[in-house]
């Protein structure tokens, strides 16, 4: 499974509002602009919200209780822009979700996001697997790895899946030390998956790195069942 941090993301009725401002001032009726896309503009933000997900997860409900209590303190901690604007993500808590491969954790990071959007807050997020992370990184002729960086590490919300589990070294220490620095210092809420515990994590990342997680997110252990093959032998 990839989880491309280039996707669409989600936009939410607020971008659409946008959209329909800017039409207005220039004088375009909406209803006769050309569509961009051949697909059908999503047109709520919960079909936004689908079109950007991965397949696998579209239909993936957060249950895990401190999953849920995640939700609701990010929820809470959502502001307003400006007045009379929707509430959107900013500062908040963060999640470690650790657990053996197929427990469940990106299926209850995708459900986490959705289940924030249907509580009615703007949500700008992105998710990427680690691995993906770095291999979208890696300086290149054409490719402006910085600003990559910044905007993954500004992002509002974002999904760091499978932390760990990409081939370590200084540039990937260094890497995400600066990512994970950033949303350290910005409190911005992250869920952040992996399949280490975390002396491992400690080992493949750096004490800066793991000082950092230890304090800025809480641990969500999962049931030590692969729910892969347990469906199959069902
Ligand atoms: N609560 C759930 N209800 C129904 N299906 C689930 C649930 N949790 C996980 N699944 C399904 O189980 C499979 C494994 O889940 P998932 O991919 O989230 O595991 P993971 O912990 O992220 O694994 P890995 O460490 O390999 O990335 C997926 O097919 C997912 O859709
Ligand atoms: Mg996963």
């Amino acid at each position: 499974m990839r989880t491309r941090h280039r996707e669409p993301q989600t936009l939410g009725e607020g971008t659409l509002d946008r959209v329909a401002r800017i039409l207005a001032a220039r004088n375009i009726d909406p209803a006769t602009a050309a569509a961009p896309a051949q697909e059908p503009e999503p047109f709520s933000p919960l079909e936004a919200l689908s079109a950007g997900m991965p397949p696998r997860y579209r239909a993936a409900v957060a249950d895990h209780p401190q999953v849920l209590a995640w939700v609701r303190d990010v929820a809470k901690a959502a502001v307003a822009p400006n007045q009379g604007a929707r509430r959107q993500v900013a500062a908040g808590p963060s999640l470690l979700m650790a657990g053996v491969v197929g427990a469940g954790k990106t299926h209850q990071a995708y459900g986490a996001i959705r289940k924030l959007v249907q509580s009615g807050v703007g949500v700008r997020w992105r998710a990427t697997t680690a691995a993906d992370l770095y291999a979208d990184l890696r300086p290149r002729p054409g490719a402006d790895s910085e600003r990559e960086l910044a905007a993954v590490s500004r992002c509002p919300l974002l999904i760091i899946d499978d932390l760990g589990a990409a081939k370590a070294s200084e540039w990937v220490e260094e890497v995400t030390y600066r990512l994970i620095n950033r949303r350290y210092n910005y409190e911005l809420p992250t869920l952040i998956t992996t399949n280490l515990a975390i002396r491992d994590l400690r080992a493949h990342l750096g004490d800066r790195v793991s000082s950092r997680l230890a304090q800025m997110t809480t641990r969500v252990e999962f049931e030590q069942v692969d729910r892969r093959r347990h469906r199959l032998a069902a």
